[in-house]
């Protein structure tokens, strides 16, 4: 089997849970700090892993008590950590998540995720080369980003851009990519003067939208396809977008038609909202599966 590789972030999510989000100016009383390990990057690469994905990341932490917990629960749910550089001198990426009135709101502080440079990527080429596909996102330097894409494209190595946070990226990357899995605020904003119907038909099989809870859109031949999500009750949502893209990810490998990857991911994505923390409620195959047969 061929190999996954993830190249993105790796973050300590450090969550408050709150009953009330803080206005501007305000201060507000909250219930927990929670500290889980999250970054879209390590989430996809645990999402892919867990669903059967033989997955290697690659990335950057710190020399630091949190980039040894993110290097344990890659290690733990079965992701190949050899080429997670652990730099000294620099920290773990952090993110600092406001979990309130049933949504979050996130700010990255990069740390060493903004060390992923060229050179990181060329150190483990030899494995990301083997691979069949590569999930890039916009938490490391962009220029890296690019500079995978290209290279993947000039070798025909599939690339998955989820392009999370949102970035103005050049034209010529969604060219080269194979999916672009946007949610529809990210969509746009990538494409500003375009409808949905009409980013979908310019990029049929290309563009995987997201549209939270009502599942996800993408467009074959001249129609658009939908397929709805699964109603589930929802504690945190964090990290939902990247269960989705690991395990879509997974089953594109396995030679799925798209529609069929898509409920995959999609049934992987419902589950994972079940805890809080955006790797805690990942599921493992045989759990996607069941849900599966459940709604057949
Ligand atoms: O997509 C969710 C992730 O975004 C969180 O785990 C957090 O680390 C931020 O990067």
């Amino acid at each position: 089997m061929k190999y996954i590789s993830v190249i993105g972030s790796c973050n300590m999510d450090m969550i408050v849970e709150s009953d009330i989000r803080p206005k501007a100016g305000e201060t507000v009383m909250g219930k927990r700090l929670i500290l889980s390990p999250g970054g879209k990057g390590a989430n996809q690469a645990v999402a892919a892993a867990k669903v059967g994905g033989d997955v290697y990341m690659i990335g950057c932490v710190g020399d630091d008590a949190n980039g040894e917990m993110m290097c344990h629960t890659l290690q733990n749910n079965g992701v190949h950590t050899k080429y997670v550089n652990v730099l000294s001198n620099e920290i773990t990426g952090t993110a600092h998540i406001i979990l309130a009135e049933g949504d979050n709101s996130i700010i990255v502080l990069s740390g060493a995720n903004g060390k992923v440079n060229q050179a990181v990527v060329d150190k483990a080429w030899d494995i990301i080369s083997q691979s069949a596909i590569i999930l890039l996102q916009h938490e490391i330097p962009l220029d890296t980003v690019g500079y995978i894409i290209q290279r993947a494209y000039d070798e025909k190595i599939p690339v998955l851009l989820n392009p999370a946070p949102y970035a103005d990226i050049p034209k010529d990357w969604i060219d080269k990519v194979s999916y672009l899995t946007p949610n529809e605020h990210e969509a746009a904003l990538i494409f500003p003067h375009m409808t949905r119907e009409e980013i979908l038909h310019a990029y049929p099989r290309k563009v995987v939208m997201t549209i939270g809870k009502e599942g996800v859109i993408y467009g074959d031949n001249d129609s658009i396809v939908h397929v709805p999500g699964f109603d589930v009750s929802v504690v945190d949502t964090t990290g939902a977008g990247d269960t989705f893209n690991g395990a879509f990810a997974v089953a594109c490998t396995e030679g799925k038609s798209m529609e069929e990857a898509v409920r995959f991911a999609n049934a992987a994505a419902a589950l994972s909202v079940g805890k809080i923390g955006a790797q805690a409620g990942m599921p493992v195959r045989e759990e996607v599966e069941e849900l599966l047969s459940c709604k057949r």
